[in-house]
This record gives structure tokens, sequence and C-alpha cells, in this order.
């Protein structure tokens, strides 16, 4: 580990201190590539069908139309048992193109920046749900970053959203407010570690008591799984921000909406006439796949 340390200290150019482990290398088996997930004893070659509840037999094609990987592992099974095929065999598949060599060994990863890019010295509190500064960075990028932009950060929780956007540039305003006082107090405190003035208010994003179209970008990281914070659940939540949002936001106006509850949110998007839709990027976050919706008025 030690000389693998100090190659990497050389040709990457980060520092090896072990204590305070600024070079952070990660040793794994390498993946092979070719894996068949499941492995299980070859089937005889010329086996009768098991009957299946269709009536179809195992396979329900035949034998003929078996999926590659299927056919392949028939053909190593039969090298094994050393048998041969004539090229006119009836039933025979075309021959599969071999798989690439696998050698099995290890993958050695170095993360090549001193802290992980998500990391950011502001962050001096966290809380249940809180976003990635990373993906709260790549929503603005991709919804743009004006100057002349009022911007609304509705459910602003730990204050990812408000923090990195302020970081970018400025804008015209720059609002966030939460339910939760706690979730205020965290926002507050992120903002005040990262330098930054920025306006966040205990108050119900449905019921701001704000004059319609006072918004040019709102963006919004809503709640999901079991967070439920109004009557009837998400569902009912996210028909009222929607249409809330909807007053809002101004006429040429565009919403960010990151979620990870994809089948209702895509649903009711499916069933409502006010917002233009589209998907931005869908990431891997904390053991959950949410996704960005930039949404548009009609
Ligand atoms: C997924 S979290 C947001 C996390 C935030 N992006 C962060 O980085 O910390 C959702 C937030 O919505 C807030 N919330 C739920 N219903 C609300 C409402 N009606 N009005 C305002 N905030 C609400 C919750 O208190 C919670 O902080």
């Amino acid at each position: 580990m030690r000389r693998l340390a100090e190659e990497l200290e050389i040709s990457l150019g980060i520092p090896h201190h072990p204590e305070e482990g600024e070079l952070l290398i990660r040793l794994r088996p390498t993946e092979n590539p070719n894996k068949i997930p499941e492995e299980k004893p070859p089937e005889p070659r010329f086996a009768e069908p098991e009957p299946q509840q269709d009536g179809r037999g195992r396979g329900g094609r035949g034998r003929d139309s078996r999926p590659p990987h299927r056919f392949q592992r028939a053909e190593t099974w039969r090298e094994e048992k050393n048998e041969t095929f004539d090229e006119g065999d009836e039933g025979m598949e075309p021959e599969a193109p071999p798989e690439p060599r696998f050698e099995e060994g290890w993958d050695v990863l170095a993360r090549l920046t001193p802290r992980p890019l998500s990391a950011r010295a502001w962050r001096v509190c966290n809380m249940a749900g809180g976003l990635n500064a990373t993906i709260a960075y790549a929503v603005f990028k991709l919804a743009g970053v004006r100057e002349q932009d009022r911007v609304f950060n509705p459910m602003s929780g730990s204050g990812t959203l408000l923090i990195e956007r302020d970081l970018m540039g400025p804008s015209t305003a720059l609002v966030g407010v939460d339910i939760n006082a706690d979730a205020v107090r965290c926002a507050q405190q992120n903002i005040e570690a990262a330098g930054r003035t920025i306006e966040v208010a205990r108050v119900d994003a449905l019921e701001t008591g704000l004059p319609p179209r006072s918004f040019d970008l709102i963006v919004a990281d809503l709640p999901w799984g079991d967070a439920i914070t109004v009557r009837g659940g998400n569902e009912a939540l996210y028909l009222a921000f929607l249409k809330e949002m909807h007053r809002l936001c101004s006429r040429q106006g565009r919403m960010v909406v990151l979620t990870h509850e994809l089948k209702l949110f895509e649903r009711l998007m499916a069933e409502q006439d006010r917002w233009h839709v589209h998907e931005l990027f869908q990431v891997y976050s904390g053991g959950h796949h949410p996704k960005a919706y930039l949404l548009s008025r009609k």
C-alpha cells in the first residue's frame, strides 16, 4: 500500500498524508464485465422442454430462439464435454461472437481531489434528506443562472439550493422558505458559514401570501417517502404545490422540481395542463435515483 500510495502521489500530484487522508485509495476486485448473474448447471442438449403453464414448454419459442447468453453457455458446456456439431445441424444458431477476455485482478481507485466534489466547507449543518451540493449546482447550470431572475426555493431544508445559487452569481432576488423551524435554523447556519446573505423564513410554501408572478425561477427539492407534511399525503402536497407555484411563477418563468416520487410526479404531470415538462437528469444519490424536471408555464 505504501508503494502504491507513493506512485499515485507522483502521478496525481496529490500529497499522501496517511493521518489526514488527503489521498484516498480504494482497492477492489475487478468486476467481470461478462459475468452471468446466475450460474446454473447447463441444460442437457436435447432434453425435452418441460411443460409450463402456458403449454409452450421451456423458453416458449423452442430451442432455435434461445437468447444468446443461454446459447453461449450451452456452447461452453459442449466444449467441456468435447462434443462437436456439424455446420448444417438442424436448429443450430449462428456462432455467437466470443466474449471479451476477462482477467481476474484488482482495480485501484484514487480520488482525484483532496475532498469529494460534493463536500462543501459551508455545510456546518446537515439534515435528513439534505441535497448533495453537486446536484444543486447541476440544477442551476441547466436551468440557467441569470442576474435578472427572481429565484424562489420553496421547501429549502438546509439551504443547499439557495447557497449554491448564490455562489454562482448575483440574482435580482433569492428567497427560501421551509415549514420546519429546525430546517430554517439549519439553513441559516449554513448560509452564515458560506458568508452569504440570503433570506430564508419559516413559511408554508403553499401559503406565502405573495402576489402572483413573483418569481422567474422556482427550484424545489420536494419531500418524498414518509416525510409527509399534509393530509392526503404526497399526492395532495404535490398537487397543491404545482397549483401554487403556477400562480407564483412569471409568464416566461421556469421551475425545476427534484423528486424521488417518480411515478407519482409523472402521473400528475400527465394529468395536468398547466405546465410543459421535460426531464433534465436522473442521478444516483444516497441509494436513491431522484430525477430533476424542468417545467415551464403553458
Ligand atoms: C427533501 S427536503 C429539502 C432538502 C433541501 N433541499 C436540503 O438540501 O436540505 C424537503 C423539505 O420540504 C419541507 N416542507 C415540506 N412541506 C412544506 C411546505 N408546505 N412548505 C414549506 N416547506 C415544506 C420540509 O420541512 C423539508 O425540509
